[in-house]
C-alpha cells in the first residue's frame, strides 16, 4: 500500500468561510468571505452582455472539435488588447505571447512552471499579505518565496516605504508578484507615482515583475485599471501577467482566465511561448472554450461590449457606494472605530482593524462570516445587510 501515509491537511482559508457560512442556519447570516461581486439583493448574478452571447453561441457554434494547448486564440488576442491597449509596443514589437488559461489561477500556475524552466531556483517574493494561493501555486511549481511588507493590517496602512526596503534585497533574476489594482487581500494600491518609482528601481535592479490582474475594472475603470500592466510591459524586458476574467465578467466557475508573457525579443519571445504551451500540454492539454468564446464574441462586438463596460461601471460604483456607507455608519454608530481608510481602498477587499478575538465574536456569535485575518468582501455588503453588519461591529466598540 501507498496510500496510507498521509494525514489530512485543512481548508484554503477562503473556501473555509465558503463552508462555514454555507453550513450556518442562523437567517441574519452575513457572507464577506470568497471574492465574488454580489449586487443590491446579495445574488451574484449572470451579466446580460455574458448571457446574450451565450445564446449566440448556442445558436451559432458548429463544432466542438479541440482547439489546441493556447485555446481560442480570438480570446487571446482580445485579452491582450484589454490588458495593454491595441497599439502597445510589445504587440508592435511581436514581444508578446497570450495564452488561455482555467482561470487566473491556471495562468499563474502556468507562468510559475515557466520561472521554474527557465530558472529552477527562482525566488518569488510575495506580498505580505497576499492572497494565500499564491504561496500554494509557487511551492506546487517548486520555486523558493520570500515575503515583502506590503500593509500594516492592524494599522490599516500601507507600507510602500517597508516594500522598497525588503525589495532592495532583492537579488538580479529574482520574481516580484505585484497586485495589479485592487490589492488582494488589503486593497491597498500603489499610487501612479509609485508605480512608476518601482518600475525604475526593478529596470535598474533586473528584477522580473508577475502581475496579477484579477480585478480590471474595479478600482478605476478598465483602462485605468491596467496602467501598471502597461507601463511595467512598456519599461521592463521581460513581464508575466496572469489575468482573470472571473470577476468582471462575473463567470467564476466557467473558469476564464490567461498568462501574458513578455519578453525581451520576439525571437525569444517565440521560444518561450513554445515552452508555456508544452506546460499546458502535460497538465490539461488545452483549455476548455466556453467562457473563453463568450468573453471573445463579447469583446469583439461594439454593441455587447458597450454594454458588458457599463456592467462593470455599475459593479465598481455599487462596491464604492458599500465602502462609503459602510465608514459612514461605523463613524456614526462607534465614532472612534476607525474606519474611515476602507473609503480610501480598492476592489472588493479590505481588512478590519480588529483583534482575532473580536473577528472571532463576529463569525460565531453574530454569524458575519469572513476571513480569520480580518479580511472582508465589501461587495457581500447589501442596504439590507448594512445595518446588522455595522451594529455588530459597533458592539465590539461600545460594549
Ligand atoms: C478570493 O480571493 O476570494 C478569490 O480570488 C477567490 C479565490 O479563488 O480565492
Amino acid at each position: 500500500m501507498i496510500f496510507d501515509g498521509l494525514s489530512e491537511v485543512g481548508d484554503d482559508p477562503i473556501l473555509l468561510v465558503t463552508k462555514m457560512y454555507s453550513a450556518c442556519i442562523d437567517p441574519n447570516k452575513v457572507d464577506l468571505g470568497v471574492g465574488v461581486y454580489k449586487d443590491a439583493n446579495g445574488d451574484t448574478v449572470i451579466l446580460d452582455s455574458v448571457k446574450k452571447a451565450e445564446q449566440h453561441l448556442v445558436n451559432s457554434q458548429k463544432t466542438k472539435t479541440y482547439l489546441s494547448p493556447s485555446g481560442n486564440v480570438e480570446y487571446n488576442d482580445c485579452v491582450q488588447k484589454l490588458l495593454l491597449g491595441d497599439d502597445h509596443p510589445v504587440i508592435l514589437q511581436g514581444r508578446v505571447t497570450t495564452i488561455q488559461a482555467p482561470g487566473g489561477t491556471g495562468g499563474i500556475r502556468i507562468g510559475a512552471d515557466f520561472l521554474k524552466i527557465c530558472k529552477p531556483d527562482t525566488k518569488v517574493w510575495i506580498s505580505d499579505p497576499t492572497w494565500p494561493n499564491h504561496y500554494g501555486i509557487m511551492s506546487s511549481s517548486g520555486l523558493q518565496t520570500e515575503a515583502y511588507r506590503y500593509y500594516d493590517i492592524k494599522k490599516g496602512e500601507f507600507l510602500y516605504s517597508e516594500m522598497m526596503e525588503d525589495l532592495n534585497t532583492a537579488q538580479a533574476g529574482d520574481v516580484i508578484i505585484l497586485h495589479g489594482c485592487c490589492h488582494n487581500a488589503s486593497g491597498a494600491d500603489l499610487t501612479r507615482e509609485q508605480w512608476n518609482e518601482l518600475t525604475n528601481f526593478m529596470s535598474k535592479r533586473d528584477l522580473v515583475p508577475f502581475l496579477d490582474i484579477a480585478y480590471q475594472g474595479f478600482s478605476e475603470g478598465i483602462i485605468e485599471d491596467s496602467y501598471a500592466i502597461r507601463l511595467m510591459s512598456e519599461k521592463l524586458p521581460e513581464v508575466l501577467i496572469a489575468s482573470s476574467c472571473s470577476k468582471n465578467f462575473a463567470m467564476y466557475r466557467d473558469r476564464v482566465g490567461a498568462i501574458t508573457l513578455v519578453s525581451s525579443t520576439a525571437e525569444l519571445n517565440k521560444i518561450n511561448a513554445s515552452h508555456m504551451l508544452k506546460v499546458v500540454r502535460s497538465i490539461y492539454s488545452m483549455p476548455p472554450d466556453h467562457g473563453a468564446a463568450v468573453v471573445a464574441h463579447i469583446l469583439s462586438d461594439d454593441a455587447l461590449r458597450n454594454q458588458w463596460m457599463r456592467e462593470v461601471d455599475e459593479m465598481r460604483s455599487r462596491v464604492k457606494e458599500m465602502r462609503n456607507l459602510f465608514v459612514k455608519k461605523m463613524a456614526e454608530k462607534a465614532p472612534n472605530s476607525g474606519f474611515g481608510y476602507i473609503a480610501e481602498q480598492n476592489g472588493m477587499f479590505s481588512f478590519l482593524t480588529l483583534s482575532a478575538d473580536q473577528i472571532q465574536t463576529l463569525i460565531k456569535d453574530y454569524s458575519i462570516y469572513f476571513m480569520a485575518n480580518g479580511r472582508v468582501n465589501i461587495a457581500g455588503l447589501t442596504e439590507d445587510n448594512v445595518d446588522y453588519v455595522t451594529d455588530s461591529i459597533a458592539a465590539l466598540f461600545n460594549s
